[in-house]
Parts: C-alpha cells; structure tokens; sequence
C-alpha cells in the first residue's frame, strides 16, 4: 500500500513516525507493506538534514502517481488542500485528512466524491485531535438517537482558559504557551474566536443528527473578551469558565452554539482541563456518554489519523451520507440560570432598572463587586427572554453567561 504524505508540521511528522513505527505490526498483522513513497512540502531544503530526506518533494503531481493508493493531507486551510483532496478522490485513490476547515466546508461535495469513486474519505483526527469520536458516532451510536451534544473541542481555549484559572496567567501568554506547545492553528484567531469549534460542532452535528449544517450559521463566541473579571467572578461563584459548542435537537430545529459558559464544578465537563477536550453525548437509549481526552497535539492527533489508515486497511464499508435539511436555532432553548454582568457609571440607576426589567423573575443581585460592576444571577429563564431584557439596558455595557448545571441538575 502506498501512500502519498502531504504536509510535515507537528501532525505530518507525527503520523511518518508513527507509521514507521508500526510498519511491522501491520505486516505481521494485516500481511500488507506500507510503503510512504513521498511527502509533499513546500520548502524542502528544510528537512536536509532528515535520514529520509529522498521522500520530500514540492511537486504536487507526486499526489496523483498511478501507485499511490493513500493520500494523507496533512496542511492546514482550504488551499491548495481543496484541490489536491478532490483530485486525489476523483483519481480514485483513499483520503485521509485531519483538515476540519476543508471537512467543514465541502462535506456533501467531498463525501460524495468519495463514495462516487468506491474509495473512503477519513476525518477522524478533524475532531477531537486523539479522541476517536466520529467513527464511534458513526456507526457504533447509529439508532440511538442522540438528544444533545455538549463539547470542549478546542485545546486551544480550554489551555488558555485553565491557565488564566489556576495559575492566574494573563490570555496573552497562556496564548503563547499554546502556540508553543504546537496546539493552536497556524492563524490562533480560528481557535480563540471560536471558529474552530463551530467547524468541528458542524462536522459532529452533520454525523449525529444527519442535517446539514453550514458552520457559517453557528452562532459563535469566543474567548477574546473574556477578562480577569470573569475569572474572579467565576472562583466567586464556585464555577469555571469553559468554551462550550453545544448541538441540542429541540421542537423547532437544532440548537448550535459556540460559547464561554459557567458550569458548575460537579458537571465531570468542568473537570476537562488544558489542552483535554471532552465530548458529552446524551441519548434515550444510551443516557450519558462522556469522552474525553487529548484534543491537540503531535502524537494524540497523528494517532487518529493512524486509525483512519488502519480502517482503510481493513477495508471498512463506503457509505453514502444523506443529509436532510433543519433549522438552526440561536438561542438555548431551554429555560436555564444566567450570570449577567453589567458596567454601570450610575449603580442606583442600573439596580433600579433591574428591579424592574427583571421583575417577574427569580434573580441574584450583587452589588459590592469590584469596579463598576453589577452581577446578577437569574434562574429558570430561556434565551430569547433575556435577549429581551438587557436591550433596555442601552446605557450600560454587559456581558452575559449560560450556566451550565452540574451532574446533579441542582444549581448552587
Ligand atoms: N487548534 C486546534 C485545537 C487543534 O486547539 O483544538 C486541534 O484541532
């Protein structure tokens, strides 16, 4: 079997090491030769010194060579990527790819390209990084009919915000850590803009609930504005702050969203720190679901694709993916608590406008906090109510939160 390598950073160099690594395993085991016959980069002279500095080239034609029976891509954006992907498809040959920006983008194209020409498009490393969630939605949770997907899918934002949690760093140089630490995309803005996760959730969704989703129309929020404040008042509150992408099937449509939540300390999601990304799927059948693990990194990532390889090994089905049509909702449907903060130059003014926009609510008011600020907590409302309420607050500035309960359903 051979295979044609695209791309070397952190997940193409982790994926030759690995496949080498295993070379044997899969020749006692499957009785195949695996064979990486090239990697395509950019700039070649950077891998000289490499033992298998033969393998590099920066000619693309390598890609479609009538004995190349594996493409595995490897180089992050849309292009070039979207044009090798689909010629390789068209050329009939196996693609795998930890591309979610390419996956997210053209998914009914490249699926059906696939399936048109009998040979398997493989994402499993576009979410998720080491975590095998797609494969097991796929075909282990068929039938289930799965409810709601609440996810961290971002190591990114969740090192960035568990750095500026428990040790007390500033967003710029948990950022830093990140990049250096090789999980942040090469443009960070996808990651803490929330972009990232919106991709990923529209991948899971399409796989779960069948529908087509544009990740364009997922309401997005990331964690660009969220301040030292937030953390303080999260400790306060016995939360923390995590980056959430939420998919919840309600009457109406499906629920996206990607956001900064509260959440309570016993919801086990709280517990998944740094670059961890957890996957909590609820179904009838199944109730709670809840995977986690490494969501970023060299070999966690290199991992899934090696999974994708052996799956094209072992020859597993090519399904056609049908999806129908639904309606995306932007507002949680349900009727949850909300931690709202407001900067205020005139306190009196604001507490009284509370009182009275508010007024057939159950809510918290705190009005000793630091700075200009007035927090309010308000229980068992839904979304659009609150949207509602804080338009008549045009003279003040606020920021407000869903909070996410913990495993108990109780919110403290
Ligand atoms: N930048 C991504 C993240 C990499 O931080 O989750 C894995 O998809």
């Amino acid at each position: 079997m051979n295979i044609a390598l695209l791309g070397y950073g952190t997940v193409g160099s982790g994926t030759y090491e690995l496949i080498m690594k295993n070379k044997e395993m899969i020749k006692d085991k499957y009785n195949i030769d695996i064979n990486i016959k090239s990697i395509l980069v950019r700039n070649k002279q950077k891998y000289e010194n490499l033992e298998h500095y033969n393998l590099f080239t920066t000619d693309s034609n390598v890609i479609f060579d009538n004995d190349i029976d594996v493409v595995i891509s490897l180089i992050g954006g849309l292009n070039p990527s979207y044009d090798y992907v689909k010629k390789a498809l068209k050329n009939k040959k196996h693609v795998i790819t930890a591309n979610k920006d390419l996956i997210a983008e053209y998914f009914i194209e490249l699926n059906n390209l696939a399936y048109e020409n009998n040979v398997s498009l493989n994402y499993e490393a576009s979410v998720g990084g080491g975590i095998p969630i797609l494969r097991p939605l796929n075909s282990m949770l068929v039938g289930n009919n799965v409810d709601s997907i609440y996810s961290i899918i971002n190591g990114t934002t969740n090192f960035i915000l568990s750095q500026m949690y428990e040790n007390n760093l500033s967003y710029d140089e948990a950022l830093k850590i990140a990049q250096d630490l090789g999980f942040a995309e090469s443009n960070p803005s996808s990651d803490v803009e929330g972009l990232d996760a919106s991709r990923k959730l529209a991948i899971l969704t399409m796989l779960t609930f069948n529908k087509y989703i544009s990740w364009k129309d997922i309401k997005t929020t990331g964690i660009t504005n969220i301040d030292a404040l937030d953390i303080k008042y999260a400790k306060k509150l016995d939360k923390k702050i995590k980056l959430f992408a939420i998919s919840k099937k309600s009457e109406n449509g499906i629920y996206l969203g990607v956001r900064p939540v509260y959440i309570e300390k016993s919801n086990q999601l709280s517990k998944i720190d740094n670059e961890y990304n957890g996957i909590h799927i609820k179904s009838a059948l199944t109730g709670d679901i809840l995977i986690y693990g490494k969501g970023a990194g060299k070999f966690p990532t290199a991992s899934s694709v090696f999974s994708d390889l052996i799956s094209i090994i072992n020859k597993s089905p090519i399904n056609k993916i049908n999806l129908g049509e639904t309606t995306i909702l932007e507002n949680y449907p349900d009727s949850v608590n909300w931690f709202i903060r407001f900067n205020s130059n005139n306190f009196s003014k604001t507490t009284e406008k509370i009182f009275k926009v508010f007024n057939s609510y159950k809510f918290d008011l705190n009005t000793i906090e630091f700075n200009k600020e007035i927090t309010v907590k308000i229980y068992n409302v839904k979304e659009e109510f609150i949207k509602k309420s804080l338009k008549k607050f045009e003279d003040e500035s606020y920021k407000y939160y869903l909070i996410i309960k913990g495993d108990s359903d109780v919110e403290n």
